[in-house]
């Protein structure tokens, strides 16, 4: 056993960790997790274990860079080092403290459908109230007050797809921050990630044999060195009916984002 935890311990020969060359910058369930295991199929991809909120909680931006490159997975000289922490997109401060360490680092933002995404906030929240037996509300409560909706609901800010983007775009120029449609690589992941691959510039490696289809989960899985893994099982829950009135309100509030954030990246998706 004393061995055991100390290779656990020691790297690999021949790895160092690393600032990350790319980092997924969000949105929060937008498909972060899926992302990041469906890029680190690749075998020049290293990727970070946890969520590491460097950029966008001062209490770990006070512990300086060391502190973040020590988070950092090993890695080989020919690996690039992926992050994920889907807060950092909704961040005020995220993308100026993320051109401070790197001007030139490529940004990875995948998005679905923010309503849809606002459905899955609220699921998230609720199923974590519930284990820490929290009280809950229904998702009506929380969209709409007396009547009208409610758009100081957290929820609903963060899927404020156009005024976020604008942040980055103050910093990064666009080309620099590719987006991935999350409501596509839920039904047909691959031809996402080549996209990733060729933004990042790496060789292709990940094949349609890395993925395969749960029925039970009703989501894609991956096999990768001869492994077959589906996500958490906190990934891709059922959601629950929302109020048609409700629901419309919020679509057609989300509208006029949605339309100025086509304008601002210069394509359009079939979000409702
Ligand atoms: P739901 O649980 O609401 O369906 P994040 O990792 O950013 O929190 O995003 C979670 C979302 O990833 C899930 O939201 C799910 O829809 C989506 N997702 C995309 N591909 C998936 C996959 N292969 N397996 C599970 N969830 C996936």
């Amino acid at each position: 056993p004393g061995l055991t935890a100390i290779n656990t311990l020691s790297p690999p020969p021949g790895t160092s960790k690393h600032a990350p060359h790319s980092i997924i910058i969000g949105v929060r369930k937008g498909g972060t997790r899926a992302l990041l295991e469906m890029l680190d199929i690749h075998p020049e991809v290293a990727a970070a274990a946890i969520e590491v909120h460097f950029f966008d909680w001062d209490e770990n931006y006070a512990k300086g860079f060391d502190w973040y490159r020590e988070l950092m997975p090993y890695s080989y000289p020919h690996q690039i080092t992926v992050e994920k922490t889907p807060g950092y997109f909704t961040s005020a401060l995220a993308p100026e403290r993320i051109r401070a360490m790197n001007s030139s680092i490529k940004l990875l933002l995948i998005l679905r459908d923010p309503t849809e995404r606002v459905i899955s906030d609220y699921t998230q929240v609720y199923f974590n109230r519930l284990e820490n037996h929290k009280p809950v509300q229904a998702i009506e409560n929380l969209l709409v007050h007396s009547g009208a909706l409610n758009t100081r609901y957290k929820a609903i800010q963060r899927s404020l797809y156009d005024v976020h983007m604008r942040n980055w775009l103050r910093y990064f120029p666009l080309e620099q921050i590719h987006i991935v449609d999350g409501d596509t690589l839920i039904r047909d992941p691959l031809p996402e990630v080549q996209k990733v691959e060729r933004f990042l510039n790496l060789p292709p490696r990940i094949m349609s044999s890395n993925f395969y289809f749960n029925q039970t989960k009703g989501f894609y899985c991956i096999r990768s060195e001869g492994r077959e893994r589906c996500l958490h099982e906190s990934k891709g829950r059922p959601h629950p009916a929302v109020n048609d009135t409700v629901l419309q309100q919020l679509r057609s509030y989300l509208r006029e984002h949605n339309r100025n954030f086509y304008r601002l990246v210069k394509r359009s998706f079939d979000w409702q």
